[in-house]
């Protein structure tokens, strides 16, 4: 089957992967883009990611605009799409809540609400914390009625990028179920780079965590031997989206994609600097610590490390048979994870 494909965010380092495979296995791909006239480019890199850019086309549009920004023609042209993947974000650290959410929530709605009245299955990409309850619990969100969660105190706790996160996962559900849109959400844990090249984007938290073990910023392993950082190999991600969007079965379920097997901080990081030949941290320095000396001005900058994302390093374990079950009726084979980091850290090291 060869169905019309829509995506936001198809020019950023996941929708790349995704567009790459979406085209090469013979689908049309139209992505909405902040400038289209730099459709060469991208069409340039979906080939040399292994698609077929002759399949792919663009249409101009911003998530921060009404309906998208989208004109009468792009509007008709999304409401040809099967399947509407919504990645498109305001990816970055240090982001106020209006940045944040005129992007990633009000950007993320008004798609669910344009791919509900064209009758498109929506396909939604969310993060592997909206599966940690507890910390959800923790940091605010109202689980059993979360349209009373006091947005602007989770967004103070989390900061600008986690907190628009949340709220676009909920408004998103919300919005769905009272349009009656078909909707599947996946939950990547971080994403480390392709599991053979190792291509990452230099943007991308875990390319700044090589860049930081590699430069010797990272003098100490944040958090205790149980702490980790769970990872999905880019790769092993799109192709789990793509199975969970075109399966029946999948649609109102909510897919975690994470590697159980990923080791431990001191571990993780012993495996990449092995690859960086450099020395690896063996000291560990408490999360509360630590986030209480990048408080100390100048320290984030110098250590290359935002508060921000020490969120995401956590101790909870997460239960992954939804997306076992998944890559298995998909024949989907998780890649070797080992090979897929210490390939990211040599992409890095050579970038
Ligand atoms: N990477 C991870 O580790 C990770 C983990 C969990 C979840 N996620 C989620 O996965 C999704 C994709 O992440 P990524 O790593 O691929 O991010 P990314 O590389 O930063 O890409 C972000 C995309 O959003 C687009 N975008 C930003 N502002 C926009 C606007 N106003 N209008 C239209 N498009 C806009 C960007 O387009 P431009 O080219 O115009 O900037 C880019 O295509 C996000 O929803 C992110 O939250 C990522």
């Amino acid at each position: 089957m060869r169905e019309n494909c829509f995506v936001t965010g198809g020019t950023g380092y996941i929708g790349q992967h995704l567009v790459a495979l979406l085209t090469s296995r013979g689908h049309p791909v139209t992505v909405l883009m902040r400038k289209p006239d730099t459709l060469p480019e991208l069409q340039a890199l979906i080939d040399r990611h292994g698609g077929n850019a002759r399949l792919l086309s663009a249409v101009a549009g911003d998530l921060s605009k009404p309906d998208l920004g989208l004109s009468a023609e792009a509007l008709r042209r999304m409401q040809q799409a099967k399947v509407v993947f919504s990645l498109g974000a305001n990816f970055a650290w240090g982001l106020s809540l209006d940045e944040a959410r005129a992007v990633t929530v009000n950007g993320a709605v008004a798609v669910a609400q344009l791919a509900a009245g064209h009758g498109s299955r929506l396909l939604m990409l969310g993060g592997f914390m909206l599966e940690n309850h507890a910390h959800l619990q923790r940091v605010g969100v109202d689980l059993s009625v979360p349209a009373r969660t006091d947005w602007p105190a989770v967004y103070r706790r989390v900061g600008g990028y986690e907190g628009s996160k949340l709220e676009a996962h909920f408004k998103v559900l919300a919005c769905m179920q009272a349009l009656g849109g078909e909707l599947t959400i996946v939950h990547p844990a971080t994403v480390c780079g392709h599991s053979q090249t190792g291509h990452i984007l230099p943007a991308q938290p875990l390319a700044e965590l090589i860049r930081n073990l590699a430069s010797g910023k990272l003098s100490a392993i944040p958090g205790s031997p149980e702490h980790w950082l769970p990872v999905v190999p880019v790769d092993f991600l799109v192709e789990l989206m793509v199975a969970a969007a075109f399966d029946p079965e999948q649609a109102g379920k909510q897919v975690l994609a994470l590697d159980a097997r990923t080791p431990n901080l001191p571990g993780m990081l012993e495996l990449l600097a092995g690859s960086l030949g450099v020395r690896a941290p063996t000291r560990c320095m408490p999360i509360g610590v630590l986030r209480w000396l990048l408080k100390i001005p100048g320290l984030p900058t110098l250590l290359n490390t935002s508060p921000e994302s020490l969120d995401f390093i956590q101790t909870t374990r997460f239960d992954t048979a939804a997306s076992k079950t998944l890559a298995l009726k998909h024949r989907l084979e998780w890649p070797d994870l080992q090979a897929s980091l210490q390939a990211t850290a040599r992409y890095v090291a050579s970038a």
